[in-house]
């Protein structure tokens, strides 16, 4: 079996959704102290629907997957549902990662909360 799936070998070879919004409302930035992964999130939020979403990705082939399916699972969506995506479902959504990779679906789950923190933060709608 291979060690990848074809999604994931998809969207590590054509990335969705790749560079930066200049006037994003919502940016994170997060990284993996051990990998040395670093991931940034860029959200244009308006009416409280996710209208645009980029990334840049300085790691490893499945952290550039897990960015590019992260955005395409939360583009156009509601905050709301945006808040509750979880690594596992971007992972899943991938047809799964290797276990030793699956951080790499925990640093696109934790760069949007961090972008939608910021967003939070920017329109004093933190809870
Ligand atoms: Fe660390 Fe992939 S090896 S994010």
């Amino acid at each position: 079996m291979a060690l990848y799936s074809e999604k994931v070998m998809d969207h590590f070879r054509n990335p969705r959704n790749v560079g930066i919004i200049e006037d994003a409302n919502g940016i994170g930035e997060v990284g993996n102290a051990k990998c040395g992964d670093i991931m940034k999130m860029y959200l244009k939020i308006e009416d409280d629907i996710i209208r645009d979403v980029k990334f840049e990705t300085f790691g490893c082939g499945s952290a550039i997957a897990s960015s590019s399916m992260a955005t395409e699972l939360i583009k156009g969506k509601p905050v709301s549902e945006a808040m509750k995506l979880t690594n596992q479902a971007v992972a899943e959504a991938l047809d799964g990662l290797p276990a030793y990779k699956m951080h790499c679906s925990v640093l696109a789950e934790e760069a949007i909360q961090s972008a939608l923190e910021d967003y939070r933060k920017r329109t004093g709608k933190e809870e």
